[in-house]
């Protein structure tokens, strides 16, 4: 309670904006006095702030980098490798990684990674949905809210034609499913049932990728293919959504928060 009312004298002004955000008012905007407002396209509100010891955030948890060598200037979590895509009231949108599978002809894996990623100040809004793509993948989805979650999700089809390409997801070549409320971090791991050797001609890979509802459109087969840009689609347009407002009230409670990723790339022969 004696932190809570320091850290209302300290920040007053700007902190009693947050707050005022919190009842669904307009965007803040604002920075903190003398600190950079925007990371080229992006507006950096406060409690975020450019640098970690600018004093411009209200903690190191809630410190954003700006990368100016990217044309225009990219945006990153602390000093991450996470990709801030917007800052909103409440949210935040970050990029997403996709977790695959690749298999040649003969069902011999040639290529795969898995992703995790932990936000232990924020967590992951459940405007995502977990995605899993392919005709003969399954996938889980594995976290913690203070509680283990785990939830999956299959892909499966036999023949190309079976595959809808109205770009809707509906479980044909396409799985789509939700996640819990609070969670901090999740990694994902794919798993094939007969490493692709029936579906080979037409799917090769199997993919995996937690992102916000609605801004996948699944195209079908040709999402389906090593060689196609489904990877890299998803990882320039997908966004993931993040909730940080109650990371401010943990603040209050002397949490001091930290964001780490971590992503675990293998390859080679099985
Ligand atoms: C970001 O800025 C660039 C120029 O710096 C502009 O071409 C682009 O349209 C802007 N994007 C958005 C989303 O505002
Ligand atoms: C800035 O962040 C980096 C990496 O998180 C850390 O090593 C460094 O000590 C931080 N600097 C300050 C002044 O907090
Ligand atoms: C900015 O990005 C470039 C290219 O990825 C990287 O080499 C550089 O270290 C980054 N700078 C900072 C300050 O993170
Ligand atoms: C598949 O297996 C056959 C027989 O073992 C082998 O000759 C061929 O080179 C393999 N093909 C690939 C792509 O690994
Ligand atoms: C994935 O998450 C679960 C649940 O948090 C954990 O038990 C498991 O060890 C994690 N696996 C990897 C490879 O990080």
């Amino acid at each position: 309670m004696l932190l809570h009312i320091i850290l209302l004298s300290l920040f007053a002004f700007p902190f009693s904006m947050a707050l005022g955000t919190l009842q669904g008012s307009t965007i803040n905007t604002i920075a903190k006095p003398n600190c950079q407002t925007r990371c080229g396209n992006i507006t950096v509100p406060y409690p975020f702030g450019i640098g970690n010891d600018t004093d411009c955030s209200i903690d190191n948890s809630f410190h954003v980098t700006c990368n100016m060598t990217y044309e225009p200037p990219k945006l990153f979590l602390r000093s991450s490798d996470i990709e801030i895509y917007s800052i909103s009231d409440s949210e935040l949108r970050i990029g997403t990684a996709v977790s695959y599978g690749c298999y040649n002809k003969n069902g011999t894996l040639i290529d795969d990674f898995d992703f995790w990623i932990q936000l232990s100040a924020f967590t992951f809004s459940q405007k995502n949905k977990f995605t899993v793509l392919g005709c003969d993948d399954y996938s889980f989805i594995r976290g913690t809210n203070g509680v283990d979650f785990s939830n999956g999700c299959l892909g499966l089809c036999s023949k190309a034609q079976d595959v809808p390409d109205d770009g809707q997801c509906s479980g044909m070549g396409c799985c789509q499913t939700s996640i819990p409320k609070g969670l901090s971090k999740y990694n994902v791991t794919l798993y094939t049932f007969n490493n692709h050797r029936a579906v080979f001609p037409f799917n090769d890979c199997g993919y995996a990728f937690l992102g916000e509802e609605g801004s996948f459109e699944f195209r079908g087969v040709h999402d389906l293919y090593a060689d196609s840009d489904v990877v890299e689609r998803i990882e320039s347009t997908v966004p993931v959504v993040v909730d940080w407002v109650r990371a401010v009230h943990e603040l209050n409670e002397h949490e001091q928060g930290y964001v780490r990723v971590r992503s675990l790339r293998k390859f080679g022969c099985s």
